[in-house]
Parts: structure tokens; sequence; C-alpha cells
């Protein structure tokens, strides 16, 4: 039986709640979001376009825009092995000095953009100097060098003569293993990539998603990474949070919600994910309706207005509680039948706790 271990959390999100709020609407883009990310592991949160994934990962570093506001919740960032208690992030002033040498330094950040993140007017190299020298004291030659080492860990061809070039001469690939690379810049413990391959071509995508596999590896950051696809979570999460409006609805290891998906949200996204070897003609199942108003959110479950299974009176009046179907699952359903039939507690020998005495026979 697999623990819970909490000692290799680098992040842990909180009941974190981010609302838009304008005069006549309040825009719940993350509403009561619990999310751990462990050191060397990706979990991977995955959702429809508008169910708040960017909304939550902005708040992670108070880069939420107005009048988007984080007005609940805790975002701990736990220290390097064996330095002290961990701060929240969320606690921090959004402008303030802490909250700044956190961004970039010990949490890193790629967007979906590449070209529109990056300077059109500044060469590669003298923009991920930039990022160095922020937080080290660097010279710009000994800056430069760095850059060339950095473009060449994110497997940029030529990187002494790309250090040297702009933007707008390389190729929207190109341009995100730059970001990749200002991103590791400081040796971050998590990095946070919101769809990093979705402005990409399919062969682009698959080498950038290898090279976040290699780097996750390799340096045993946590990597939290958004898309809205469940064929990139197949390939590169070892978690997966599966969001919509603002809530997670399911959660676990990627296997066992691949295996035995709970809610009928995940069943659908698995669902449209085309298959290898299907008849090309077969068209896509997507899934029915669309996302309600995002000012005007469901009483009950949230996802009740698409869900086919829905039942009245129950899932239109009742909030689901959390429940969980497995170690380390959790899924927010009110028609989940509980643990499945070997993890269901009383089935089988108790499970030892240490602390039974012993009979004396
Ligand atoms: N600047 C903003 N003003 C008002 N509402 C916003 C703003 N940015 C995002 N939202 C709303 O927050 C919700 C979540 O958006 P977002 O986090 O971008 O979703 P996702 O990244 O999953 O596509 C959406 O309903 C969106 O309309
Ligand atoms: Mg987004």
């Amino acid at each position: 039986m697999t623990t819970d271990t909490r000692d290799d959390v680098v992040l842990d999100i909180q009941g974190l709640r981010t609302y838009f709020t304008t005069d006549d609407t309040v825009v719940r883009a993350v509403d009561g979001v619990d999310l751990s990310v462990r050191r060397g592991s990706t979990l991977c949160v995955v959702g429809e376009s508008g169910c708040g994934k960017s909304a939550m990962a902005r708040s992670v570093l108070q880069l939420v825009e107005r009048p988007g506001r984080v007005v609940d919740g805790r975002v701990l960032l736990h220290p390097a092995e064996g330095g002290g208690e961990p701060v929240d992030l969320a606690a921090l002033r959004p402008t303030g000095r802490r909250i700044r040498s956190v961004r970039g330094r010990e949490v890193g950040m790629v967007f979906q953009e590449p070209m529109a993140s990056l300077s059109l007017v500044h060469t590669v190299g003298n923009q991920i100097g930039e990022s160095l020298r922020l937080h080290r004291d660097l010279s710009r030659g000994e800056a430069r060098a760095r850059s060339v080492d950095l473009l060449e860990r994110v497997r940029v061809p030529g990187a002494e003569r790309v250090v040297d070039s702009y933007p707008f001469q390389l190729s929207g690939g190109m341009c995100q293993r730059v970001m990749i690379a200002m991103a590791l810049a400081c040796g971050p413990r998590v990095l946070i990539a919101d769809e990093p391959t979705t402005a990409l071509d399919v062969t682009t995508q698959a080498q950038i998603l290898d090279l976040f596999a290699d780097l996750r590896r390799d340096t045993g950051m946590g990597l939290l990474f958004i898309t809205h696809d469940m064929g990139v979570v197949a390939e590169i999460a070892d978690e997966v949070a599966v969001m919509y409006l603002g809530t997670v609805v399911e959660q676990g290891p990627v296997d066992e919600v691949f295996h035995d998906p709970r809610h009928p949200y995940t069943r659908a996204l698995l669902e449209a994910v085309p298959r290898i070897g299907a008849a090309r003609s077969r068209r896509l199942p997507t899934i029915r309706g669309t996302i309600p108003d995002p000012g005007r959110q469901p009483t009950g479950c949230v996802f009740r207005t698409r869900c086919p299974e829905a039942v009245e009176g129950l899932c239109d009046t009742t909030v689901p509680p959390v429940t969980s179907p497995g170690p380390g699952r959790r899924v927010r359903c009110l028609l989940d039948e509980g643990p499945a039939p070997e993890d269901a507690p009383g089935g089988g020998d108790a499970v030892p706790t240490g602390k039974e005495t012993t009979d004396a026979d």
C-alpha cells in the first residue's frame, strides 16, 4: 500500500480562491483548490479552456491581473531539504520584494506564447543574462557564458550563435526553449508551465515534452504542468488533477485515474482523446454543451449541467464532498461508489497500525 508522505511536497496549495470582481459579476475563476507538487515529480492540471487553470497558476506567484485577486487560501513553498519553515506566497504583497525574489529564483514559470513573453529588441543572450543577473551577481561575460550553457541544456543547436540572435529570427519551438532556459536560469525548485506546447506543431510539441521530462528528472525540481490535452497528460504526468469551473473534480496518480476514472468529466475528457489507429473518418466525441457563463456557477455540482449521469433532485441541490476511491486519490461526485473493492476498509485483514497491544494467549 502506498503511503501518502508529505515530506517530499515542495509546493502545497490549500483552499485557493481567486476571483475576478467587476461591478455586476464575480467570476470565481479558482474556487477552493487543493494541490501538492512533489520534488522530482510532475503534476498535470487538465481541463477545458476557461476552467481556471491559468488563474490558478498565476495565483501561485501573485501574478493575477486586475480585477482578479487571490481572496483566500495558502500557497506554501517548502524550503530546500533541512531548511526551516515554509513560506506562504499568498500572504506576500504582490508587488513586494519577497515575492519578486521567489519569482524566477525559487519558482520558474513558462507561458503558452513564447513570442509574447520575449522582448523583440534584445538578443536571446541578453534576456537570459538578465534573468541570471536579477538574482546573482555576475559579470556580463559570465552571464553570456552561462546563457550558452543554458541554451545547450535545453538542446538549442548552435547555442553560441543563437545567443546573439533576436527572437524573431527563431522558430516558435526555439523561442519556447529560450523561455525554458530563462525559467531554469536560477535553478528553481518548482517550475510552472502553462500550456507551454499548445502553440507548437505536433513534432516540436513532442520534443519539448521530452525536454521537460528530462529536466525534471535531472534537476529533481517539481513540475506543475498545465494543459487542456489528455494526450499530453498521458505523456508527462505522474499525477493528474482535473479542473472544471474553478474546482478540482478528480485527482490522483495518472495510471490509476486513466485506468479507472471516477468523475464523469474525467471520463468525457478521456473519451475525447484521439486513439492511435482509430478510423480517421470517425468523428471524435466531444463533451456535450459548453462551459456555463463563468459569472453564474450552477448550484450543487458544477458539472451537472453537462453531465450525462446527473440525477435531478440530487446533483442540482447538493455540493459533492471530496471522497477517496483509493490511496492518493480524490473525487468530487455524488454518484461515485467509493473505494474499489480491494481498497475498501474492513474488506480484508486490518492494516497494522503499530499501536495494537499483544494479547497474552
Ligand atoms: N482579466 C480577467 N477579467 C475577468 N475575468 C477573467 C480574467 N481573466 C480570466 N478571467 C476568467 O476566469 C476564468 C478562468 O480563466 P483562465 O484561468 O484563463 O482559464 P484557463 O486557463 O483554464 O483557460 C474564465 O471564466 C475567465 O473568463
Ligand atoms: Mg489558460
